[in-house]
C-alpha cells in the first residue's frame, strides 16, 4: 500500500485516518467539501486535497487515480442520495485493484442477522423519519450505499461503527460479524480507534467482502468474552 484516498478527509474520522495513514508511511489524497480544506491546515505539505463534494464523480476519478486503497466516510446527508452517491462513484470509478473501506454504524446490516438494542432501533424509527422530514439526514440512503456496496465484487470492507467517543488511542477494536454478539455489547470505541480500524482494514485480507461491526477492546464486554484478545482482530461469528 503506497498511496491511498480518504473520501471525507475533512471530517472528525477523516482527520484522524490522515495521522493513522501518515504514520504509516502512506501518501494520501484526500476529498473533502471546498469549505472544509481549513480543516485539514495542519497537514499542510503532506496530503493532497481535491475540494469537491463526495459524490461528484469526476472528483472521485481524479482523486482516486493511483490509489492502492480508498478509505470512504458514508455521510448521509441531506435527502439527496449523498452517500449511495459516493459510494457508487466509489464503486464505479477507483482504480480496479483498489481496496476499499466504507465507514458505517451498526445499524446497517448485511444478512438481517443482526440483533439490535431498544436504543439503536429508537433512533432509526423514530429519529430517522424526523431527521429526513427536517431534509437534514437520510438514515435510508447510507442503507442503499452499504447495498450497493454489498452487491459488489470489488475488495470492499465495510467497517459498522460503534457509539463513538474522544479519547486516547486504546488499539485496535474487536470486531464480530453480527451485532447481538456479546463481546459488542460495550457499544463503545474511541474515534481514533474507529480510524485505526479503517486505516488497518486496507492491508488485512481477512476483511475483504467482510462487514465488521466493532467495539473498543477495552470494553467489559470485551474482557467477559474476550479475555485472550491481545492484539490481533477479532473475528467473531
Ligand atoms: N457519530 C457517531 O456516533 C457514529 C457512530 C457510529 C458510526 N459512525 C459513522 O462514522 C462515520 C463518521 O461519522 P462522524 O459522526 O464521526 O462524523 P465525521 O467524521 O465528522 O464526518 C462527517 C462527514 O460528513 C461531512 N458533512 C458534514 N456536514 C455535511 C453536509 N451538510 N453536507 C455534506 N457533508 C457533510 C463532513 O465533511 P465536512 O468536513 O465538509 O463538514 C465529514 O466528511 C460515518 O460513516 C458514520 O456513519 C458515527
Amino acid at each position: 500500500m503506497k498511496r491511498i484516498c480518504i473520501v471525507g478527509i475533512s471530517g472528525k474520522l477523516g482527520q484522524y485516518m490522515v495521522e493513522h495513514a501518515l504514520a504509516r508511511g502512506y501518501e494520501v489524497n484526500g476529498v473533502c467539501r471546498p469549505e472544509s480544506v481549513g480543516k485539514l491546515d495542519r497537514f499542510a505539505g503532506r496530503i493532497t486535497i481535491h475540494p469537491g463534494r463526495t459524490d461528484d464523480r469526476a472528483v472521485i476519478a481524479k482523486a482516486t487515480e493511483g490509489c492502492d486503497g480508498v478509505l470512504v466516510v458514508l455521510a448521509p446527508w441531506g435527502v439527496q442520495d449523498y452517500a449511495s452517491g459516493t459510494a457508487r462513484a466509489v464503486l464505479d470509478l477507483a482504480p480496479p485493484a483498489a481496496r476499499l473501506v466504507f465507514s458505517c454504524g451498526w445499524h446497517i446490516s448485511r444478512d438481517g442477522r443482526d440483533r439490535y438494542g431498544w436504543k439503536i432501533r429508537a433512533i432509526v424509527a423514530i429519529g430517522g423519519p424526523i431527521l429526513r422530514a427536517l431534509r437534514l439526514v437520510d438514515l435510508d440512503d447510507q442503507v442503499r450505499a452499504t447495498d450497493l456496496v454489498f452487491a459488489s465484487s470489488r475488495d470492499w470492507t465495510v467497517v459498522r461503527g460503534s457509539d463513538l467517543e474522544e479519547g486516547e488511542s486504546e488499539g485496535l477494536p474487536v470486531w464480530a460479524r453480527h451485532v447481538g454478539d456479546p463481546i459488542l455489547a460495550s457499544n463503545l470505541t474511541r474515534r481514533t480507534d474507529f480510524a485505526l480500524f479503517m486505516v488497518a482494514a486496507l492491508t488485512d485480507p481477512a476483511l475483504i467482502r467482510e462487514a465488521p461491526a466493532i467495539t473498543g477492546r477495552n470494553g467489559a464486554s470485551v474482557r467477559a468474552n474476550a479475555p485472550q484478545v491481545t492484539g490481533a482482530v477479532q473475528a467473531r461469528q
